[in-house]
């Protein structure tokens, strides 16, 4: 676990460093990883024009993973930024994406700056009464 930790804080920054941000000028990577796939999945910021048309790290990653992989349940996420203080939490867009790909509030969220200061919380701490429509239609 440590291994892959230190792997996707490689890859999260490699990531990020490619990332299209031209706009806000601040670039974030991510990297997910699934139940039983052995890949990791890494995704930077993809900003627009238009407004509100940009991507987060956090959904181009997860998108990797949903489009490329038969396993599509997360077993963590990781995001990198290049902000220290405070570190950059997934926003509530991605937090949601996240939720899309699991039911365990558990679910372990690295956040990291690229300096390596970082920390671990869990999507249920950062999305407390979670909403998942499929719950109420079924
Ligand atoms: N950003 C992410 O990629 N992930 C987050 O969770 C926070 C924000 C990006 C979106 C936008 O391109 C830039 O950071 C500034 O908000």
């Amino acid at each position: 676990m440590t291994n892959d930790l230190n792997s996707a804080f490689e890859l999260a920054k490699q990531v990020m460093a490619k990332a299209y941000a031209p706009y806000s000028k601040f670039k974030v990577g991510a990297v997910v990883k699934a139940k039983g796939e052995d890949r990791l999945f890494s995704g930077a910021n993809v900003e627009n024009a238009v407004n509100g048309a940009s991507v987060c790290a956090e959904i181009t990653a997860i998108s990797q993973m949903a489009s490329q992989c038969d396993a599509k349940e997360l077993e963590w996420v990781m995001v990198v930024s290049e902000q220290e203080d405070p570190l950059t939490p997934p926003c509530g867009l991605c937090r949601q994406w996240i939720f899309e790909f699991t039911d365990d509030l558990n679910l372990p969220i690295y956040i990291y700056s690229v300096s390596g200061k970082n920390i671990q919380t869990t999507l249920g701490e950062l999305l407390p009464m979670a909403y998942k429509g499929k719950e109420i239609l079924k």
